[in-house]
């Protein structure tokens, strides 16, 4: 796409594994956002990327790219725990915040954030990428113009146990140091837990970006052979009653997609291991003209696309596509729900839910 006269000027907190993957090379390759500065208290991370990427600036300390006037926005590539009080930090400092997934850890926290961006005039985005795949993005789209009612959705997404095998192919070399900073203790040892949130918060994100809020969840887990499995019926303020799968990892390749069945049509899809940068094969049929519809999506670079949608907004008070923070909050509350739900066996609402998973 032709770049734009005007863009936004990102700086980039955490020069670690998302940032290297996917949120440098996206402010490098949007059309509409020019990177300003990049941020790491690692001095060899901070070195290395910025010999890669030639930010104007580079910064050992996040208050300080906050003082700096030319930063208009900031991509928040930290650990989880870091992303409520960094987001925080950055809407005071007056700064629009693009922040990865999950919004944060605890229902709470995100709340906190969430009055903070309503009180003031910024724009914050969760890193839900998966909204700017333009095969899921075209069916949200005939979901919400032709399709008419909903009958039922069901959305399943399985990381596959060859992942880091497939991945490690395309993905680029990942720098590492020993210097970066990283939540106390190791909050990935629970991988029951560090699963649920991690790729959970994608699933019930493209769930809801297609189904809506939900109201409540009845979930099921089963641990077996380092495997964990995560079934639940979702109850969507809609009426409609849906299912989801999240299994990590299956013995098969990636398996992710969604079925809606509609008044007027119905959607199957089939995603893709994200770092594939491939679109979804999407199938929507229309009762209205009796055809099939399979949309190529050629540019299915989810982080510059995501990216471009903020900076769009920022810049032209484009609708946002990307997850709102208050989509965020929800998002926190559905992960809550699944996880008291699989501990107490009963159906749990989500307005009830408070903490963490
Ligand atoms: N959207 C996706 O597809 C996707 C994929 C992978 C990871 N993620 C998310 O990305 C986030 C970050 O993951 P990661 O694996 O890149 O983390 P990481 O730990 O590899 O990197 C974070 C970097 O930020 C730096 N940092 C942290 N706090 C800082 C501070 N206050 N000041 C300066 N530097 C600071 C650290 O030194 C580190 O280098 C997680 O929330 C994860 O869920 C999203």
């Amino acid at each position: 796409m032709k770049p734009e006269d005007k863009k936004l000027k990102i700086g980039v907190l955490g020069c670690g594994v998302i940032s290297q993957a996917a949120h440098l090379e996206a402010c490098t390759r949007a059309n509409n956002v020019e990177l300003h500065a990049i941020c790491d208290v690692a001095h060899d991370l901070l070195e290395s990327m910025s010999n890669k990427y030639s930010p104007k600036r580079t910064y050992d300390d996040y208050d300080a790219m906050l003082a700096d006037p030319e930063v208009e926005a900031v991509i928040i590539g930290i650990a989880d725990q870091f992303h409520v009080p960094m987001a925080k930090k950055a809407i005071s400092a007056g700064k629009h915040v693009l922040v990865e997934k999950p919004l944060g850890v605890t229902i709470e926290e995100c709340e906190e954030l969430e009055q903070a961006v309503r009180r003031s005039n910024l724009v914050l985005q969760v890193g839900n990428m998966k909204r700017f795949d333009p095969g899921i993005l075209y069916a949200q789209r005939f979901i919400q113009e032709e399709m008419g009612e909903m009958l039922a959705l069901k959305a399943w997404y399985c990381d596959s146990i060859y992942r880091y095998e497939m991945t490690d192919n395309v993905m680029p070399v990942i720098v590492s140091s020993q210097h970066a900073k990283k939540p106390k203790g190791n909050p990935k040892l629970d991988r029951q837990r560090y699963y649920l949130m991690t790729h959970g918060s994608h699933l019930i994100d493209t769930a809801m970006f297609l189904g809506g809020e939900m109201m409540s969840v009845q979930a099921w887990h089963t641990h077996k052979f380092g495997a964990h499995n995560w079934l639940c019926t979702i109850e969507y303020a809609s009426g409609v009653v849906g299912q989801l799968d999240l299994t990590v990892p299956v013995r098969m390749d990636w398996h992710e997609g969604f079925q809606v069945y509609g008044e007027h049509g119905s959607v199957i899809a089939k995603t893709y291991n994200p770092w594939l940068f491939k679109a979804s094969d999407v199938e929507v049929f229309s009762s209205k003209d009796g055809l099939t519809r399979k949309p190529l999506g050629a540019d299915a670079h989810f982080y510059k696309l995501q990216l471009e949608g903020f900076a769009d907004t920022i810049l032209h008070g484009a609708p946002m596509i990307g997850a709102t923070v208050h989509d965020g909050v929800h998002n926190m509350r559905a992960l809550v729900a699944i996880a008291r739900s699989v501990e107490t066996g009963g159906k749990i609402k989500l307005a009830d839910v408070s903490g963490a998973v």
